[in-house]
């Protein structure tokens, strides 16, 4: 017998029950990048493979461990996108977006990382993201925090964000502190794990945020990061953390904060929920104002971040917060000797009529007792009844499959009207 083929590994189906949820969080995703005034932007699933490691950085995990690369026919190297803010900027530089204008774009769509699968985090994942271009005050990351928050509001999730930010400086003052960071933590190294020290040469700051107690307890003494940083830096983080306050938008500061992407600069944060177990980031991103200049030789200062639309909907389901939970309004029940084109050519004319209400029709032949019985397993609030000898003559049955009662008869001119007031 032949095996029975299975999805690939940590990629799901997103089944007809499940996918309502995921409408709402979409139309919830447009509406908020509406209502700020960004605009959609589209870019290719795959990618040169140089424009990965050139950004989010050589040594990151991403770039080592999880990426999905492969030599096309033409022996170029391409790889599955693993986050979109680097497609982001290729595209932006490539059609002259970035000549002398702001930009304010999003983006949703799959991403790709070979990470291992559990509850939260698969190899094919969806992110909302947003990007802004050409801004360099912290106004926009004000603005990319409100927009995440509002988001958050409209969601019925407030209860279940926590935001957590930082800031890391810029590249020179980061360089320094790793230096330091490096030097202390050499002399602890018989302390570290193996994670640990393969990070001590390469990328030291991402220690930081290691969930080993014995090695937090050793970045207890360790230099801090705020201490390298310039009193411009410094203030300037000073007058984001005012900002949200001014905001009422509720913070922690994270020092141990520093992402897994090496292009941010100064801002870096995280909207946190403690519902998810290990996976608990449905939110991040911060300020990247060196990565135009790494991708394309321009300067251009750069702000921006992307949700887990997987980690958002298992939120939605965990607290039922679906308002749009319905797969047909009107089910139409049909005798059997009356013809499926005579039934299919009334009930066009009222989707035309009512293009806000879903109709199912019922084909099976079955008696119209056991449609009855299907109706009403359906969300259907009606029922229409196309039964022989009343068709003849014209009409069609209106009938509440909510509120118990008989089914009113009606021409096909006079129904439109009728259902759009039983259906409030
Ligand atoms: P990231 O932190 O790698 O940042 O991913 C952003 C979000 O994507 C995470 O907070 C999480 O919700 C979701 N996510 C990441 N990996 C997985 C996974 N394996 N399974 C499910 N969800 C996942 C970035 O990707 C940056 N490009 C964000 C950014 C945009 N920064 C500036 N602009």
């Amino acid at each position: 017998m032949k095996e029975t083929l299975q999805a690939v590994r940590g990629m799901n189906d997103t089944l007809p029950e499940d996918v309502f949820y995921w409408h709402q969080l979409e139309q919830a995703l447009c509406d908020i990048s509406n209502s700020f005034g960004y605009q959609e932007i589209r870019f290719p699933i795959l990618e040169k493979t140089a424009l990965f490691k050139r950004s989010i950085g050589e040594e990151t995990d991403i770039v080592q461990k999880e990426m999905y690369t492969f030599e096309d026919r033409n022996g170029d190297s391409l790889t599955l996108r693993p986050e979109g803010t680097a497609a982001c900027v290729r595209a932006c530089l490539q059609h002259g977006l970035l000549h002398n204008q702001q930009q304010r774009l999003w983006y949703l769509g799959p991403m790709f990382r070979h990470e291992r699968p559990q509850k939260g985090r698969y190899r094919q994942f969806y992110q909302f993201g947003v990007e802004t271009f050409g801004y360099d005050s912290i106004d926009i990351e004000l603005e990319l925090l409100s927009m995440s928050y509002r988001l958050w509001q409209q969601l019925g999730l407030m209860e279940e964000a926590s935001l957590h930010i930082n800031t890391i400086g810029t590249l020179e003052e980061r360089q320094q502190y790793q230096q330091a960071l490096r030097e202390y933590l050499e002399r602890h190294q018989r302390s570290l794990d193996d994670d640990s020290l393969r990070r001590l040469e390469k990328n030291p700051l991402r220690i930081l945020d290691t969930k080993n107690p014995q090695v937090q307890a050793i970045l207890h003494e360790a230099p801090q990061l705020m201490d390298y940083l310039s009193s411009v830096s410094r203030s300037r983080f000073e007058a984001l953390c005012e900002g949200l306050h001014a905001l009422s938008i509720p913070y922690h500061v994270a020092p141990s904060l520093v992402r897994g992407l090496d292009y941010y600069s100064h801002t870096v944060f995280e909207w946190i929920t403690d519902s998810l177990g290990a996976q608990g980031a449905i939110c991040a991103g911060g300020r990247y104002d060196g990565l135009v200049a790494q991708i394309g030789n321009k300067e251009v200062p750069a702000a921006g971040f992307a949700m887990g639309l997987e980690r958002l909907v298992l939120l939605l389901q965990a607290k039922g917060n679906c308002l749009a939970d319905k797969r047909c309004d009107v089910y139409v029940l049909v005798d059997k000797t009356i013809s499926g084109a005579s039934v299919q050519l009334s009930v066009d004319r009222l989707r035309k009529a009512l293009p806000q209400l879903s109709f199912v029709v019922d084909f099976s032949g079955a008696s119209v007792k056991s449609q009855l019985k299907r109706a009403d397993k359906t969300k259907a609030t009606h029922a229409l009844l196309f039964l022989a000898d009343e068709f003849r003559q014209g009409l069609i049955g209106l009938k509440s499959l909510r509120v118990v009662g008989e089914q009113q008869w009606h021409r096909l001119e006079a129904l439109s009207q009728e259902l759009l007031v039983a259906e409030g």
